[in-house]
């Protein structure tokens, strides 16, 4: 296996699907000095929603409560205990501490002004442990759902969202790789049901895939795609196809990748070389597969294999082979390279 040291930007396409990029290490969008564009903070009366709501404060629930309420969303965030609670409320004050503070060192804030904001950002976000009916009561008008990824969980917190929020509602969830469909079902009210795919780190990646099934309404459609751009993001329409737009075309190109090391012996270096020179990719396939982790790989590629049969899915053997022996790329030290 080759030695490699790690980068030190990951490609964006993996933040589409790993964990190891981490949001404290990256550019934050919060407002600074001398706001761009993306970063000007709307009036309260063009926000699209009143009150925002999070389920699941995790990973990317923290960074979704986090970018609302840099926005101005009034936000109601809940998990199953107030130590998630407590660790996502965490997160979100050192990102914002970490924006603010690197805006001071550049001479675009002041320490009081930095402070003000930080003690601002966090007043928005009000937080309830474990209770969807409390989240409910709260006010609000769109739900970002961000639990676990696991479809029991999922469809049954939709079940309760749907009898319990205000039938106005949005209720949106940020699945990776569950057809929305299954959880509008669940909700019993699907028109106001919506794909709200944001990627990680949340803070930093710009772009939001917005996924609208059979049964999504223009209105709910429409306030989805104007809450992604007044949380300075750019949003993508996509139909509530298995990943959406940027996993659909990443997930398979990686998986043709392995098969050419399977199939002709060829060294993943070549092929990464041939990516990155040859079409000009900042990363290549199997070093990139490496970043996003190999269980993750396999874990999408075996899910899509088995629900949708006769679509060109497949599992390369290099890739079983190497998970089984515990080689998951860079979060395990080895993969298609040694880190
Ligand atoms: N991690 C990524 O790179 C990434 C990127 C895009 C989308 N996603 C999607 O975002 C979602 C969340 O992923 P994550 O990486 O943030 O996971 P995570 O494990 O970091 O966080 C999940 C959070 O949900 C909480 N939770 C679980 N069940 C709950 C319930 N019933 N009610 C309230 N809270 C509950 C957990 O306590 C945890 O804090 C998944 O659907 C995933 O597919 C993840």
């Amino acid at each position: 296996m080759l030695q490699l040291r790690a980068p030190r930007s990951a490609l964006a396409a993996a933040a589409a699907l790993s964990r190891t990029t981490s949001a404290t290490t990256a550019r934050r969008s919060l407002s600074s000095g001398s706001p761009s564009k993306q970063q000007q903070q709307p009036q309260p009366s063009a926000l699209p929603f009143t009150r925002v709501g999070v389920v699941g404060m995790g990973l990317m629930g923290h960074g979704i409560a986090q970018v609302a309420a840099e926005a101005g969303f009034p936000v109601t965030a809940c998990d199953t205990s107030r130590a998630s609670l407590d660790k996502g409320l965490a997160m979100i004050e050192e990102s914002l501490k970490r924006a603010t503070g690197k805006a001071v060192s550049k001479g675009q804030l002041s320490q009081a002004d930095a402070d003000r904001k930080v003690r601002e950002t966090l007043a928005r976000i009000d937080v309830r442990t474990d209770d969807v009916s409390r989240l409910a009561s709260s006010g609000v008008d769109l739900v970002v759902e961000a639990v676990v990824e696991n479809l029991a969980v999922k469809r049954s917190l939709f079940e309760k969202l749907g009898r319990e929020t205000a039938k106005h509602a949005v209720l949106a969830s940020n699945t990776s790789s569950f057809p929305i469909e299954e959880l509008s079902a669940a909700s019993g009210r699907p028109a106001k049901v919506v794909g709200v795919h944001l990627f990680n780190p949340v803070q930093v990646m710009p772009l939001v895939e917005v996924v609208a099934t059979k049964h999504t309404d223009a209105d709910t459609m429409e306030r989805a795609v104007a809450f992604v751009r007044a949380v300075g993001k750019t949003p993508v329409k996509c139909k509530d196809t298995p990943g959406f737009i940027v996993n659909r075309l990443l997930v398979p190109y990686l998986a043709e990748a392995m098969a050419m090391v399977d199939r002709d012996g060829v060294d993943p270096q070549d092929v990464d070389t041939a990516m990155k020179l040859g079409a000009g990719h900042p990363m290549g396939p199997l070093r990139l597969a490496d970043y996003i982790g190999l269980d993750t790989c396999l874990s999408i590629l075996k899910g899509w294999v088995d629900k949708y049969p006769g679509q060109g899915f497949f599992v390369p053997a290099c890739l079983e082979r190497l998970v089984k022996e515990g080689k998951l790329g860079r979060k395990s030290g080895q993969g298609f390279y040694k880190w």
